[in-house]
């Protein structure tokens, strides 16, 4: 997954692409490059590694042009060297392409241009995309790319200049997201996310897929791809500021998105949870209440941490809706035989919104006939489009590619779609209904209170693993996916093997795992599980296990088994997942902040994985 910008206006380009590609590092970041048009010729400058790299490259190069484009990337073909590094070149080297995606048939198209005589200087799959276009270039860049795409199969967000058409930028998208910004008195953006138009304007345009808009200074123009029809999308104010993706004074982002969260959980459920009745109030997902009872199942797809809310969310909608439930992990849902049907609710959740495989089972669901409710954090996101209705989390950007508020804020909403759905299908009294609506306001003031003291204590305790190899996470019922989830935290960022249990799975083999030095941490809270929890975390301390309790602030008897104790406030018990979340989310900052580990961009890995 990769990062575009491109400008074309009054001001100077340079400064307004590298400030937006900052904004996008979270994107993709093993390479960076940057292209501008000046005295008729194309001047392109590229790098490996982080976009300082690049920074520190421009420092040096002295320009007024007023149009360009840049990219941060993320490799999915050819190694992250300068080479490979976006713009890629005709062999004039008077085109250049950006691109975000996957072109699927380019070893072939690849073939094909070579027969014809075209040099590549790259390992990438990019690269075919400006040969093929200068292979129908004539003297109109908007009819040679219409042309060239018709023969490339896969996902692109395309930026494309020819030094020709001096006063243009052309943008396509196709499956990757890309979106638009205009200003007022002058000057057009592209850029793959919208922090990196926030600098410059909060007026944006969402792309549709097939659509190619042509950037002068003075407007945008959007027609089909496929016929060149004019196509019209709406400008969107977007009311995040630049300072809500930036890091408001943390050391990191994922620090200040920890700290965001009961602020993205109060905002997630505002203006939709009554606080005197718990009734919920989701319009958007545009359902008759005779459509939602007409529902004899719900499966819920997901990667990653959006796929631990997934099975959180099971627990809530089987026992409180009482309708079944499946989870599946979406790489595993879009390739089995999916037996969904007009009579099935289908939950894609996705922060991006632009995740590949959420989006694939998304697609194959409608396909089958289900009706598909996303929950998801962006705005005009892929899968926001596509699905018939959406539930946004209104978590803000999350810029930190590890998870945090957009999983709490995911937790939020599939409360309430809880909530809701009971309440449609009756299936709660009122009286219940209430006091688990009021569970749930009063969260945030409570996560409010504990998060200084959380930060601090679990700054001091992570001290003792910063050198660990393993850790063990076990959870049993609601809190099972929150040990998967706080093992996943800890092995993302710290590169610390960490693995998720539930708690009575333990003597099925990972118990051969325990001695002194394997550090175990149990979720222990005061629900009706916890016995059953205190018996695992008995057979660990029998075997000289490392461990570390969380529990109520009320519970003596933990503090007898624990080597430490991680206390919280008593809560209601359906509101575990997201409290007891919050330390071990702490836990992976500290140890992957004192093992020197890039926290905001752990290696490896991407924000959005919007390829396979
Ligand atoms: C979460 O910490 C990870 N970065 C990753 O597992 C993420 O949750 C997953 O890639 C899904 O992303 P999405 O929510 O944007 O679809």
């Amino acid at each position: 997954m990769c990062g575009i910008v491109g400008y074309v206006g009054p001001r100077k380009v340079v400064p307004i692409v590298l400030e937006g590609l900052k904004h996008l590092e979270y994107r993709g970041y093993d390479s960076a490059g940057i292209v501008f048009l000046e005295d008729g010729a194309l001047h392109k400058y590229r790098s490996e590694g982080k976009l300082a790299n690049l920074e520190e490259i421009m420092d040096e190069v002295e320009t007024k042009s007023h149009i360009g484009l840049g990219h941060t990337r993320w490799a999915t073909h050819g190694p992250p060297t300068k080479k490979n590094a976006h713009p890629h070149s005709d062999c004039t080297g008077e085109l250049v392409v950006v691109h975000n995606g996957i072109i699927e048939n380019f070893q072939k198209l690849r073939k094909e241009l070579q027969a014809k005589g075209h040099i590549f200087t790259s390992d990438t799959d990019t690269e075919v995309v400006a040969h093929l276009i200068e292979e129908y270039l004539e003297d109109d860049l908007v009819a040679a790319i219409r042309r060239a795409l018709q023969e490339v199969e896969g996902s692109y967000a395309l930026g494309v200049m020819w030094s020709k058409e001096p006063e243009i930028l052309v943008a396509v998208r196709n499956q990757s997201p890309l979106v638009l910004g205009i200003k007022e008195g002058g000057g057009s953006f592209m850029a793959s996310d919208i922090p990196a138009l926030l600098p410059s304007t909060n007026q944006v345009i969402f792309l549709e897929d097939q659509d190619l808009a042509v950037l002068s200074n003075e407007d945008i123009k959007i027609i089909s791809l496929i016929d060149g029809a004019p196509r019209h999308r709406e400008v969107q104010e977007i009311l995040w500021n630049i300072g809500m993706a930036q890091k408001a004074g943390y050391r990191h982002f994922m620090l200040k998105e920890i700290f965001e969260q009961p602020q993205s959980i109060l905002n997630t459920f505002r203006g939709r949870l009554n606080p005197e009745s718990g009734h919920v109030n989701l319009p958007e997902i545009g359902l008759s209440e005779d459509k939602i009872r007409s529902f004899s199942r719900i499966s819920l797809v997901a990667c990653g941490t959006s796929w631990h809310a997934a099975l959180v969310a099971k627990y809530w909608l089987e026992k409180w809706v009482g309708i079944p439930v499946e989870v599946d992990i979406a790489s595993e849902f879009r390739y089995r035989r999916l037996l969904l049907g007009p009579d099935v609710l289908v939950i894609p959740i996705s922060q991006s919104g632009e995740t590949a495989d959420t989006l694939a089972g998304l697609r194959l669901a409608k396909e089958l006939g289900a009706t598909v409710i996303a929950i998801c954090n962006v705005v005009g996101s892929t899968i926001t489009r596509e699905s018939h209705g959406t539930i946004y989390t209104h978590a803000g950007p999350e810029i930190g590619v590890a998870s945090t508020k957009a999983f709490t804020s995911q937790l939020t909403a599939f409360f309430l779609l809880t909530l809701y759905l009971a309440k449609v299908r009756n299936t709660v009294d009122e009286a219940t209904l209430k006091q688990l609506g009021r569970g749930l306001l009063d969260l945030p003031a409570v996560i409010e209170q504990e998060l200084p003291r959380l930060h601090a204590e679990l700054e001091v305790l992570a001290e003792q693993f910063v050198q660990c190899r393993d850790f063990l996470y076990l959870g049993r019922g609601l809190n099972f996916p929150i040990a998967l989830e706080g093992a996943l935290k800890l092995k993302e960022i710290s590169y610390i093997h960490a693995e998720g249990y539930a708690a009575g799975e333990l003597k099925h083999g990972p118990i051969a795992l325990i001695d002194k030095d394997m550090p175990v941490l149990a979720l222990v809270p005061p629900d009706d599980v916890y016995s059953k929890v205190v018996s695992n975390v008995e057979e660990v301390k029998a075997r000289h296990g490392r461990l570390i309790l969380v529990g109520c602030a009320r519970d003596e008897h933990l503090s007898d088994l624990a080597d430490d104790l991680i206390v919280l406030p008593a809560v209601h018990p359906e509101m575990h997942p997201l409290l007891y979340c919050i330390p071990l989310q702490l836990l992976a900052y500290h140890i992957a902040h004192r093992r020197g580990c890039d926290v905001d961009q752990p290696r490896n890995l991407a924000k959005s994985v919007t390829v396979e």
